[in-house]
């Protein structure tokens, strides 16, 4: 065992996870009344996704969720977290309920708790209905009480045994990627329709949070974030300018509103569009959290650039710093000063990592075995920093590796791999990787600590 990680700063009681989201591993998109979500109709659309990938049979889980559950128990872990697919459950996006939808995630949550893992249930990581996209999408005020009901009928039906809940997963993706950059569903590249985007997201966030307590009074519900650290590219005053707007952008926004600070003023300026404020949203947006989830990835580097849309910047690649498969710079200590901020700058008592890893081009060697050093190497740098993070004081109680599979990476398709288990997308097959294999033994190891110390 590594010594970089400092096992015995974890609580005895830590949670050790994995991560999936519905599209990206479910495939049986037309199966069971299951209707289109906006990815559906995205990844279709010829030229969106890397060589014209799709989600249609994925890593076929809704066939092969019980071999997934036997390598979670091979992995040793203790939580997963798993996306609810709004199609499936409401595929009219509101109205009725499809009971074919509910009975899978009801046997899967049954299934994970008979194994001794505990399920976080995100409600919407991405995939929109296309009939709500098809009258307005997220950018409309009816989509935020539509998911409140939805969260609400998963809730009634899982909630006895269900207690973590999670609203939304990366709002920032679903606002500023899916609206203004145009690179993921529903592909939109328009200031105003993202900016609405965001504030209904946040308000769909806080209504489903009461409508999931009313449904599962014993439920603990939090919000996932994905946040960066952010630096300047150099020490010109426009470009520490320029790194202040990109923080506003992709973390202040995002967390402000939540914990009761209001949206932040300088990015309303920012952006220059007006909210489609309500009496009372913003109380709604800001109900009390019994948790934060954090994903984390790499650091924002930017300068400022006048010619490019809010927040004026661009992204700059530094030279000589290791990159993950993805192109994403690795920088361990992100994670630590992330969680360390969520700690001192916001009313969050407890937190879960709830994404965190990397994509290279594994490959099954003759052997059968797929040896992936560098992903090793990156889950060690996290964990110590999580470690070290603790020690300083975060109420860190959870780790999730994204991903537990090989899986549809959006845009990406195929090609990009974060799985601790490799997929062989012609044949089904899984192999767990180097990079699960270590997993498992710290795991093991502070499981094997926990109980010395008990
Ligand atoms: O695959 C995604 C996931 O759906 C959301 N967080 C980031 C991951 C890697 O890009």
């Amino acid at each position: 065992m590594s010594d970089r990680i400092d096992l015995a700063a974890f609580p005895r009681d830590f949670l050790w996870g994995t991560a999936t989201a519905a599209y990206q591993i479910e495939g049986a998109v037309a199966e069971d009344g299951r209707s289109p979500s906006i990815w559906d109709t995205y990844s279709h659309t010829p030229g969106k996704v890397d060589g014209d990938d799709n989600g249609d049979v994925a890593c076929d889980h809704y066939h092969r969720w019980r071999e997934d559950i036997g390598l979670m128990r091979r992995l040793g872990t203790n939580a997963y977290r798993l996306s609810v697919a709004w199609p499936r459950v409401v595929p009219g996006g509101d109205g009725p309920v499809n009971p074919k939808g509910l009975a899978f995630y009801d046997e899967l949550i049954d299934a994970l708790l008979e194994a001794g893992i505990t399920p976080f249930v995100t409600l919407y990581h991405w995939d929109l209905p296309q009939v709500l996209q098809d009258r307005g999408g997220w950018p409309e005020r009816d989509t935020a009480l539509a998911f409140a009901d939805y969260a609400s009928a998963v809730a009634e039906r899982l909630g006895d045994r269900v207690t973590q809940w999670a609203t939304l997963n990366e709002p920032l993706c679903s606002a500023w990627i899916g609206h203004l950059e145009g690179r993921m569903a529903p592909g939109l590249t328009d200031l105003t329709a993202a900016v609405r985007a965001s504030y209904h997201l946040l308000l769909g966030h806080g209504l489903a949070v009461d409508a999931i307590r009313a449904a599962a009074p014993s439920a603990q519900v939090g919000i996932v974030t994905n946040l960066s650290t952010v630096h300047a590219a150099t020490d010109r005053d426009e470009d520490v300018a320029a790194a202040r707007r990109q923080d506003g952008h992709i973390n202040r926004w995002w967390l402000d509103p939540v914990y009761g600070r209001g949206f932040p003023a300088d990015m309303r300026e920012v952006y220059g569009v007006e909210l489609p404020e309500r009496e009372g949203d913003l109380a709604k947006i800001a109900a009390p959290l019994d948790w934060h989830g954090l994903n984390y990835y790499m650091p924002s580097i930017v300068a400022d650039d006048p010619s490019a849309p809010a927040p004026r910047v661009r992204s700059v690649r530094r030279l000589g710093v290791p990159r993950t498969g993805m192109d994403w710079e690795i920088d361990a200590s992100g994670l630590e000063t992330l969680l360390l901020r969520l700690t001192d700058e916001y009313p969050i008592s407890r937190l879960y990592v709830t994404e965190n890893g990397s994509a290279y081009p594994d490959v099954v060697r003759p052997d059968g075995t797929v040896d992936d050093p560098e992903r090793t190497e990156y889950l060690e740098q996290h964990l110590a920093a999580c470690a070290s993070a603790v020690r300083k004081g975060a109420p860190l109680a959870g780790y999730f590796a994204w991903s537990l599979l090989d899986n549809f990476e959006w845009a990406y398709g195929y090609d990009k791999r974060f799985g601790l288990v490799h997929v062989d997308y012609e044949t089904q097959k899984r192999t767990i990787k180097g990079t699960g294999h270590r997993y498992a033994d710290i795991v093991r190891a502070h499981r094997g600590r926990a109980r010395n110390a008990a």
